[in-house]
């Protein structure tokens, strides 16, 4: 099923459990640096679109362009794989867990070094990290699904044609974000309908053995006997990074952004 029409059936409801944590949101804007204008692709309901820069969202699915919230940056309404958009249009280009649903991953970081004029940023996540509990001990169709699905980190100097940085986000227990990472200090969270419904990953699997374990040593205490010492940290790097490409001078030849909401 093409990406757009998952999120137009799993989309629904995304906008109250999907809100931007603004630790990560403060990262994310660190990473984009100095940039006056950012498209944001794949930009779902809006989360981590920066205040200051003026700023554009792409987004597939309609059922998550609705759910932006009023007075939000315009929208419209495109794939990462055939941006509408003149090359070195936007200062830079933000892609938050997006490009994992891409069906040309590489195409799509092509078009967004293509559209942008000095850095192209990313939060996504490093299957070389391993994950966390969940997916190791009770969800490991979870891992070799994102296996697949998200590129090495050593893949994306390739795909998008320069010099990249990676950082980690370390995940704090209480992130505000709900996604797969999100309630790695909360387990009970994952025994939730409305908490599963809006991480994608739980509407491509069955899920349901990995869950009655989960919830069989969580009344047990094997859970905590196993995982009760992570509930003393503050944040853990449960694989997701920040990938920030610094485009090459030459490229777009020095024009400000020059997309007009
Ligand atoms: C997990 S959501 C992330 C949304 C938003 N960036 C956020 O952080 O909340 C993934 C988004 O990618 C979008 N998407 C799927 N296929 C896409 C494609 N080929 N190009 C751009 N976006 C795509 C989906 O429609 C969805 O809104």
């Amino acid at each position: 099923m093409p990406e757009s029409v998952l999120y137009d059936e799993i989309g629904r409801g995304y906008a109250g459990r999907r809100r931007p944590d603004p630790r990560i949101h403060a990262a994310l804007a660190a990473a984009l640096g100095g940039a006056r204008s950012v498209l944001n692709v794949g930009a779902g309901s809006g989360s981590y679109e920066p205040d200051g820069p003026v700023v554009v969202a792409a987004e597939p699915s309609a059922v998550m362009i609705a759910q932006r919230p009023p007075g939000s940056a315009p929208a419209v309404q495109s794939r990462a794989e055939a941006l509408p958009f003149a090359d070195a249009d936007f200062d830079a280009v933000l892609a938050v867990l997006t490009l994992h649903h891409w069906t040309d991953r590489a195409g799509g970081l092509a078009e967004c070094a293509r559209v942008a004029r000095e850095r192209v940023v990313l939060l996504t996540w490093d299957a070389a990290a391993g994950g966390f509990w969940l997916v190791q001990d009770y969800l490991p169709e979870f891992l070799e699904l994102d296996r697949r699905q998200f590129p090495a980190m050593e893949e994306y100097a390739a795909m998008l044609g320069t010099r990249v940085e990676i950082s980690t986000v370390p995940i704090p227990r209480d992130c505000v974000d709900g996604f797969l990472g999100a309630y790695w200090a909360r387990p009970e969270a994952y025994l939730d309908a409305r908490v599963r419904s809006s991480i994608s990953s739980f509407a491509r699997l069955d899920t349901r053995r990995g869950l009655a374990r989960l919830r069989a040593d969580l009344v047990s205490g094997a859970w905590h006997d196993r995982h009760g010492h992570l509930l003393e940290t503050d944040a853990l790097d449960v694989g997701y990074r920040i990938v920030t490409a610094h485009l090459p001078d030459a490229h777009g030849g020095g024009a400000a952004g020059a997309w007009v909401p």
